[in-house]
């Protein structure tokens, strides 16, 4: 398995963006904090560059982040055999502890550093070639699921017209496809004729610039709007569905997303439009009981205070950033997983797709 191989699946599959890359022994992020301005890629040589770039945002996505910390892990196995540390498989606890840290509430990071420390555990023989090969597996096992998404979800949008989405959950979010734009592009490969609205998605502004820049680059037609035009639009007819990525599904539906999710499907269900959550199974947790279980992230007041550098709010604001929120179950009308279509009630059709 090589990177090679994953870019003729994401090739054939018509999706041209990919966030990350693995070549000569380094790993490599294409720098989302600088697009759609700058392509710009940042190598990352140790774990803590990994670390850094997941908590600074240089990568970021549930899925994205997971896949990253698995090389991060790879990069601190790599270090600590070159260094001759004893007791090599401590070291990687301590490791994992640490790369869990750099995010809270994507629930895919966890999942990968684990996967990973279960792999190294278990290996006999080459223990660098064995997690490398494990962090490759994820990241296509990931690109594999994304298309699978796009497959089941590209069914139930309408045959044309607005698709309303928020945040990125695209290829920069993921290992390269996305969820939710994987629904999207599963669509048009249907023949459907959509346009995806997007979310500008403040503070960060993923929806302006990362879903637009990623949509233009596979010429897929993207209207921006700002987060609070979306209730106009979908009261006025424009839009047909909503599909978002998340963070963390818990035990029983309910989703992490990315703040703002909250009140788009309740707008949605005022319209009577249906509201999908496009996710790998690697996204549920079943040992997570319901969304009040799961740890927000707050980010620095300076996100919301400040806009491209400029000071926007008088100095001393006191200003709360709370960057996902919790949508419950009973406003989503599916979860699309590569393993089918969730449907209500979701604990027991969760249950049913994950494995213990
Ligand atoms: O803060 P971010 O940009 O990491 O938030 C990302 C989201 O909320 C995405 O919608 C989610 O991770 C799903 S990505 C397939």
């Amino acid at each position: 398995m090589d990177v090679e191989h994953i870019r003729s699946i994401l090739h054939e599959a018509g999706s041209r963006v990919c966030p990350m890359s693995w070549a000569e022994g380094r790993f490599s992020l294409l720098d989302q904090r600088v697009l759609p301005h700058e392509v710009k890629w940042l190598p990352c040589q140790t774990m803590s560059d990994v670390k850094n770039a997941i908590s600074s945002m240089v990568v970021r996505g549930a899925p994205a982040i997971g896949i990253t910390a698995a090389f991060g892990m790879v990069l601190a196995l790599k270090d600590g055999i070159e260094r001759g540390i004893g007791e090599i498989h401590d070291y990687m606890h301590t490791v994992a502890d640490s790369l869990k840290s750099a995010r809270p509430t994507a629930v895919n990071l966890a999942w990968a550093v684990d996967r990973m420390k279960a792999a190294i555990s278990r290996a006999r023989g080459d223990l660098f070639q064995t997690a490398l090969n494990e962090a490759m597996a994820i990241w296509e096992e990931d690109v594999q699921a994304n298309i699978k998404i796009g497959l089941l979800g590209g069914e139930l949008l309408p045959e044309d017209g607005g698709i309303l989405t928020h945040c990125n959950a695209g290829a920069l979010a993921t290992g390269g496809y996305g969820t939710a734009l994987g629904v999207v592009r599963g669509g048009i490969g249907l023949g459907k004729s959509l346009t995806v609205f997007a979310d500008e998605t403040r503070p960060w502004l993923q929806g302006a610039r990362l879903t637009v820049w990623e949509l233009m680059q596979d010429d897929i037609p993207v209207v921006l709007n700002v987060d609070n035009a979306s209730g106009y639009l979908m009261s006025n007819g424009k839009i047909g569905a909503v599909v978002v990525g998340a963070d963390r599904i818990a035990a029983n539906g309910d989703v992490a997303n990315k703040i703002g999710t909250y009140n788009v499907a309740v707008i949605a269900r005022a319209n009577a439009i249906p509201f999908y959550v496009a996710a790998p199974v690697s996204t549920l947790d079943k040992h997570t009981p319901s969304g009040r279980d799961i740890p927000i992230e707050e980010r620095e007041a300076a996100e919301i205070t400040s806009f491209a550098g400029m000071e926007t709010a008088p100095e001393g604001t006191e200003a709360i950033n709370p960057v996902f929120d919790i949508t419950p179950w009973e406003y989503v009308t599916a979860i699309i997983t590569e393993k089918g279509v969730l449907k209500p009630p979701y604990d027991s059709s969760i249950a049913a797709v994950v494995s213990e």
